[in-house]
């Protein structure tokens, strides 16, 4: 193999149960987006083996998907998904998320047609400004719902704009809204089985929103909500993302390197190339880094598709084949996916959601005595 992510879903199943433990209620496993770049199939499978109430997704192909891969748990679609695809819903089993009058009316049409039932969450909007109806609103939509034949009310939810940062007041308010909302549904009578709000960061940092279910994604995958919300100590990276050296030369100096030539050589300098690029999901920029036999190098040049290029000159013991890791531990180095975020100027989301389809996906099951938590 040239370049892989290596996925250990131990660490997964280990970030799970500390998930469950912490919140103390059910958890619904966020495996959109191909599992933010680990895999949705097998990280189904893994939380399913776990015991997760749910799993959620953004598109209801992705469930579909993986229904076809024989997942069973109960799937809820946390984005918009339109009339026509309630049979594609039916068929699947899937739970669908709806915040806007006319597609629910669209919902209950499509599903009296099929003659089945569509279990349906209600989006609120509580400050958000994105997906959902405001909560405001939301009593005399939710008795429609709740009246409608072949509709079942089975959620409401919220989602929380601001948990991952230092200043709680955008929270603490969102929930007061949301709260409103559901003292008007318990005294009609209407409050539906699962009432959730929380992602990770809101798992983490305000117990309060927990509810009775809490959707992690980020955590799940080991990865920190943000700077100033960082996992509790105990949670495990999952992915590693890997690649071979596949050529060494020594450049005089005065020679530029890659596109653009945006790097110069002062000296006569021993450059590698790792076989990793772009379309691998690895950032175009002038920011690569690399450990290297346990030592970490710099990129030089700006990084290409396939390739990108680092000095080599402190690792003259290094060999064409060398395996090097762009992020991920080696020896007692490490490289972490919030180092490359910061340097990116992004957040460690986006790293872990560009890897790409071309990589393998090797996964790997370190045992859990290993993780010295
Ligand atoms: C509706 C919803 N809930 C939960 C999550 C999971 O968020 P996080 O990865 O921050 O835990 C997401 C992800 O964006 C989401 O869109």
């Amino acid at each position: 193999m040239m370049t892989w992510f290596e996925i250990d879903l131990g660490a997964i199943r280990n970030n799970i149960r500390r998930l469950r433990n912490l919140a103390g209620v059910p958890v619904l496993a966020v495996v959109k987006a191909n599992a933010y770049g680990h895999g949705m199939v097998e990280v189904s499978r893994v939380a399913e083996q776990e015991g997760v109430e749910w799993l959620g997704v953004a598109r209801v192909e992705e469930g579909a998907q993986l229904r076809k891969e024989g997942i069973r748990t109960k799937i809820l679609v946390m984005g918009y998904t339109a009339p026509e695809s309630v049979p594609m819903a039916l068929k699947d089993n899937l739970t669908l998320t709806v915040f806007h009058p006319e597609a629910a009316q669209g919902y209950q049409n499509q599903a009296a047609a099929m003659n089945g039932e569509l279990r349906l969450h209600v989006k609120f909007d509580s400050g958000m400004g994105r997906l959902g109806m405001f909560p405001e609103e939301g009593l005399d939509f939710i008795r429609w719902v709740s009246e409608q034949p072949n509709l079942t009310l089975d959620g409401v939810f919220t989602h929380l704009a601001c948990a991952d940062e230092p200043e709680k007041k955008t929270t603490n308010d969102q929930l007061a809204r949301f709260d409103l909302l559901l003292e008007q549904l318990e005294q009609g009578k209407l409050r539906p089985r699962w009432v959730h709000a929380a992602n990770s960061a809101g798992t983490l940092y305000f117990p309060k929103a927990r509810y009775d279910l809490v959707r992690p994604g980020i955590a799940i995958y080991g990865q920190n909500p943000s700077p100033q919300a960082p996992l509790p100590v105990g949670f495990q990276p999952a992915m590693s993302f890997k690649s071979r050296l596949s050529s060494i030369k020594t450049l005089p100096p005065k020679h530029g390197v890659s596109y653009g030539h945006r790097y110069m050589t002062s000296k006569a300098e021993r450059v590698g190339v790792i076989s990793a690029g772009y379309a691998d999901g690895y950032r175009r920029s002038d920011h690569a880094f690399a450990l290297v036999r346990g030592k970490r190098v710099r990129g030089t040049g700006i990084v290409c598709m396939d390739q990108l290029v680092v000095s080599l000159d402190d690792v003259p013991e290094a060999k064409i084949g060398d395996e090097v890791i762009l992020f991920g531990q080696q020896g007692g180095e490490v490289i972490t996916v919030d180092e490359l975020a910061e340097a990116w100027g992004t957040i460690t989301y986006e790293v872990v959601c560009a890897a790409s389809a071309r990589p393998f996906r090797l996964y790997i099951d370190r045992a859990e005595d290993n993780r010295g938590a």
